[in-house]
This record gives structure tokens, sequence and C-alpha cells, in this order.
């Protein structure tokens, strides 16, 4: 036992919660879906579970997830646009489970996706694994953002700047703010108990973002496709703990 035993076992659950909602909605991703239905059975699904989800009424947000299709980088507000052949999207679950949080989100692809759209979610993928392996106390904040945006500028994509991951536990959104670029050897060092989120915007063009009328909805400002993925972690006293793993092996697509 240790002293953030407790508070893990929390964030285990919360983060089960989360990925399991996301392996749910993965059969249902098809033509013809509606954002708002995959809104609602994330809700449902949620709300069976015992859980609430966080975004719902968070600063005025009126939906319960998040869905970002295409050139949106984050926080696309579920509506009445349906799937199409070709869409990427990411979708972004947040779940409360005995006041704890659990934040994760996937690519998912709908039809047929380009080879580009496939070679930017996997390289989105990829950088967010590697930013996790290097997990473990002593490791400092700036290693994360390093191993990031190494691996996504040598694949020739960006790295966005304006949105970041962060800490996380019986709280949505705290300190530190999780930088998604950065250098080597710089900023606070990771303690064990420390539990955060990374979560990787990338685009395939500029890294500039601009924010539409309705004030969430986060788009690339050259229209280029972007994706994500984000898991929440702990480090543990010799190296870290993903909260939010899917028990159905679903990482990344093709899911089939
Ligand atoms: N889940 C998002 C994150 O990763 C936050 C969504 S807040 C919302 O931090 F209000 F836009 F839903
Ligand atoms: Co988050
Ligand atoms: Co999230």
């Amino acid at each position: 036992m240790n002293n953030y035993s407790e508070k893990f076992e929390k964030m285990r659950k919360a983060g089960s919660l989360a990925s399991n909602t996301l392996d749910m909605i993965t059969g249902y991703i098809k033509p013809g879906l509606s954002t708002n239905k995959i809104d609602e059975l994330c809700y449902e699904f949620i709300k069976d579970n015992g859980g609430h989800s966080a975004p719902l009424y968070y600063r005025g947000f009126n939906k319960s997830i998040c869905t970002s299709l295409n050139h949106v980088v984050c926080h696309g507000i579920p509506g009445e646009r349906v799937l199409e052949d070709g869409d990427i999207l990411n979708i972004d679950v947040t779940a409360i489970l005995h006041n704890h949080y659990g934040d994760t989100s996937r690519m998912f692809t709908v039809g047929k996706p380009s080879v580009k759209s496939m070679n930017l979610i996997n390289v989105t993928y990829e950088s967010l694994m590697k930013s996790i392996e290097i997990l473990k106390p002593g490791k400092k904040l700036g290693d994360i953002g390093h191993e990031i945006q190494t691996h996504v500028e040598k694949a020739g994509f960006s790295v966005v700047r304006d949105f970041c991951g962060h800490g996380i536990g019986d709280v949505f959104h705290q300190s530190p703010n999780i930088l998604h670029y950065g250098k080597k050897n710089t900023g606070p060092e990771l303690q064990p108990g420390m539990t955060f989120t990374i979560e990787p915007m990338i685009n395939a063009g500029k890294y500039e973002v601009k924010i539409l009328n309705d004030g969430w909805t986060a788009v690339t400002k050259d229209k280029t496709l972007s994706a994500q993925f984000e898991h929440t972690v702990g480090i543990t006293d010799n190296g870290y703990e993903i909260f939010t793993e899917s028990v159905k092996n679903l990482k990344r697509p093709p899911y089939n």
C-alpha cells in the first residue's frame, strides 16, 4: 500500500467507465449516424453504469461528449451532422464516477479513410504512446512534449499549441498543464501519485487553430485534417499506469 492507492483505485474505475463508453460506441460508427445519436448513446451508457458525463453543463457546454470531425481540432459539439464515408472523427468522453474523473478520446474512421488520414491518425496515436512509455518519477514535464513533438514533426505534421493536457483527479481540469511540445529535461519533475491527461492534437497542416462562433468548436485555420487521442494516466513509484486503456483492446482504427 502507498498513499495514492485509494485515489488510483477510483481513477481506475472512472477511467474504465470512460474507455468502456468508447468501446461501446465503436460498433455504431457508420455512415448515416448523427453525432447527436453518438452523444445520446454515450450519455445513456455512462448513466446506466452509475456515472455522469463531465462535459454536460460544463462552462455552458450542453452535450455529454465532444465529437470532432475532420478539420475540427477539439470540442466539437454533437449535432445533426451525420457521418459520411471518408470522415475521421474524434470522440472525447469524460466520465465522473465516485467523484473522480476519467478522460479519454480516440479517433474513428467512417467507411473508407484516405491514406493521408490514416497516416495522420497513426502518427498521432504513436506520439501519445511514445510519450506515455517514458513516464516515471524523475522525468520532467518537458520530456512528454518533446517525445510527441519529435515524432509528429518527423512525419511532417504539427502539434497544436492552444490546448494541452491537464491534471485530473477529483477535479476535471487542474494543474499542471501538460504541453504536447517542449524540450527534454525541462519543467517540473514527475512525482509518484500524480494523475494527468496527455491528449495531443495533431494537424496535417499548420498548428494554428481558430474557434467558431459557437464559442467551443476549434478548427484548423488552414482547414487541414486534425487528429487526437487522449489517455488519463498516473505516475507510480517506478513507472506509470494508464487508467483509460480499452479492455477490448480497441486502441486505434481499424477496429475490426
Ligand atoms: N474532454 C475534454 C478534455 O480532454 C474537455 C471537454 S470540455 C467540454 O479536456 F466542455 F468541451 F466538453
Ligand atoms: Co482532457
Ligand atoms: Co477529453
